[in-house]
């Protein structure tokens, strides 16, 4: 009896000792990590130069023909992937906006002379896309369009 009493104090201590040894390794564990962690942040930096409407490998498409874009009125188009809504506000000048409602992210879609979400109904001045009326509370981001001749190219 006494001897098995001795044996679960024994028990016990060596436990009891395992267990700060224990924490002390965990404790000297933290710090390289907390020093690595630092290093993740100066990484994550780089993430804030793609924050364009438009992506840059976008350039130099061939989006639309400008016989296509009713002049006063506009089209739907894709750019890079991403749909946006080609505006001719005068004839010869194109506009461009991000088709994704700044509402909801619904797909804006020209009606007429005016840029109009299906999903709430918020519309949008085609010639500079502003919100005319909400619930949308921003305005439609412009995406970079220029006119080469009879096509209108991103960019
Ligand atoms: Fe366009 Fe709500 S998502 S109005």
């Amino acid at each position: 009896m006494d001897d098995a009493r001795e044996l679960s104090r024994r028990t016990a201590l060596a436990l009891g000792g395992t267990g700060a040894l224990g924490s002390a390794l965990i404790l000297a564990g933290c710090a390289p990590g907390s020093d690595s962690g630092g290093g993740g942040d100066d990484s994550g930096t780089g993430t804030d130069a793609g924050d364009g409407a438009t992506p840059t490998d976008a350039a130099g498409e061939d989006v639309a023909a400008l016989a296509d874009i009713p002049v006063g009125g506009a089209i739907s188009a894709t750019i890079g992937g991403e749909p946006v809504l080609l505006s001719q506000p005068t004839a010869g000048e194109v506009v461009a906006f991000s088709a994704i409602c700044t509402h909801q992210g619904c797909t804006v879609a020209p009606e007429g002379a005016a840029l109009i979400c299906p999903c709430h109904g918020s519309t949008f001045d085609p010639a500079t896309g502003d919100v005319e009326q909400g619930p949308a509370l921003e305005p439609l981001p412009s995406v970079p369009v220029s006119v080469d001749g009879d096509r209108v190219i991103a960019g």
